[in-house]
């Protein structure tokens, strides 16, 4: 990373100046005099996925029922039309991507599809930091097939505030059938080694997935040279799906023969789908892992947006990320430290980054102060903001303004102005 830290408005106009990927910021709609930083929870509208979702909803209102037929059948196979642009950015092949519910209905499908419990493997590897979803559909898995998830989910303990490598591979028994761990930390941000831990899985004989909701569209990633077997990640978050926008699942090509656990008439083969007949007959690909009706209109704006990933490529955006999140961390460091804040992520750059986690005791208050000023964090548990400075719509100089603000908001305590009670939604 070509970067040399300086501080104040003239260098992060610099910074704006030269940053290859400015030119996309006008693509979104941004509010006027806010600092939008919630990119790793709900990306922001783009031009392009307005325009994608009023196409879909044209259409509906055009052709009705036809929708389904029209352009050589589009909608009826939104999710392979969406996972020729997404597939690229995960380095999978394209039949080896849906675009389906949700990140965690997918873990229960690709869950239920592998976990066939022996007396001598039936336990599924998971850490005590993930995203508790994840662990939720697992301890439900392993329920219904008759086993007791404090026997059969085996959880490797977090190290401090990171979960280390070598402890998930100590972990790797020959009693552990699968291992389902995330890529990026919701809350630190650490970065996991995928290969190293899928290596060793593999070495084991063990069936590796992988929840990359918080790396989806920040990090490269390729799933064929990793030959992980599965993996699921979300849409909505850097991604910019729109507000519960469907989910993706990759299932590696050699499972293809596979039955779903979860089957449904849209993972039919598409031949026979509307014979309707009483036997499943399974489609041999990812599609074949779809279930229901495709929701159409929530997947038209993911089109407009990927769109725009793949004209970029991933290469530019991780190299965008990673400088604009080294920015805001050399900030902290340089000037926030004295007020009692913190930076949560790991510091090394292959273990970092998406979000950065900038810890403090009043962490609560001091999100909502900042909300109050124009600028959108949130806030987790007991003591992160999170700040995603995004590689398409954040500008190096809303970076350096919100550090501002934040110097303003514990100098006059102004964050004492709100109630330790937390919101409904954080
Ligand atoms: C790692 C991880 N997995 C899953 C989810 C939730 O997925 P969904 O709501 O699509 O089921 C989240 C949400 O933030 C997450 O961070």
């Amino acid at each position: 990373m070509n970067y040399e830290f300086k501080d104040g408005l003239e260098f992060a106009q610099f910074l704006d100046n030269n940053d290859c990927l400015g030119y996309l910021r006008k693509k979104f709609y941004i509010k006027n005099n806010s600092i939008y930083m919630c990119g790793n929870s709900l990306g922001l509208a783009s031009k392009d996925s307005e325009e994608t979702t009023i196409q879909v909803l044209e259409q509906w209102k055009k052709e009705g029922v036809k929708i389904w037929n029209v352009d050589n059948n589009k909608f009826y196979m939104y999710s392979m039309h969406l996972a020729k642009l997404m597939a690229p950015l995960f380095g999978a092949d394209h039949d080896e991507v849906a675009i389906v519910s949700s990140t965690t209905v997918n873990i229960h499908q690709l869950v239920s599809t592998f976990y066939k419990p022996t007396k001598e493997r039936y336990r599924i590897l998971q850490d005590d930091i993930n995203f508790p979803t994840d662990r939720y559909a697992v301890d439900s898995q392993v329920r219904l097939k008759g086993y007791d998830p404090e026997d059969a989910v085996k959880i490797v303990k977090r190290n401090g505030k990171y979960l280390n490598e070598d402890d998930v591979i100590e972990a790797m028994t020959d009693d552990v059938a699968i291992l389902l761990l995330p890529t990026v930390y919701y809350r630190t941000a650490q970065v996991l080694d995928m290969k190293k831990v899928t290596e060793a899985a593999k070495k084991k004989g063990i069936i590796v997935g992988w929840d990359m909701s918080h790396a989806a569209g920040v990090l490269e990633v390729n799933l064929k040279e990793l030959n992980v077997d599965f993996a699921v990640w979300c849409t909505y978050k850097y991604l910019n799906g729109g507000p519960g926008s469907p989910a993706a699942l990759y299932i590696n090509r050699k499972h293809f023969d596979l039955l779903p656990g979860m089957a449904g008439w849209f993972g039919n083969r598409c031949e026979t789908q509307f014979m309707l007949r009483q036997e499943f007959d399974h489609r041999k690909d990812a599609g074949g892992w779809q279930i229901g009706t495709p929701h159409l209109l929530s997947m038209g704006a993911l089109e407009g947006s990927l769109k725009i990933f793949s004209d970029v490529g991933m290469t530019e955006i991780r190299k965008k990320s990673l400088k604009i999140t080294k920015y805001l961390i050399d900030l902290i460091d340089q000037k926030l430290t004295r007020f009692g804040f913190s930076v949560g992520n790991p510091r090394e750059d292959s273990k970092e980054r998406g979000h950065v986690c900038l810890e403090h005791g009043e962490g609560y208050r001091i999100s909502l102060a900042l909300k109050a000023r124009g600028v959108v964090p949130d806030f987790r548990d007991p003591n992160v903001i999170r700040l995603a400075p995004t590689a398409f719509y954040t500008s190096y100089e809303d970076v350096y303004k919100m550090v501002d603000i934040l110097i303003d908001i514990v100098t006059n305590e102004t964050y004492k102005e709100f109630s330790v009670k937390r919101n409904l939604v954080v």
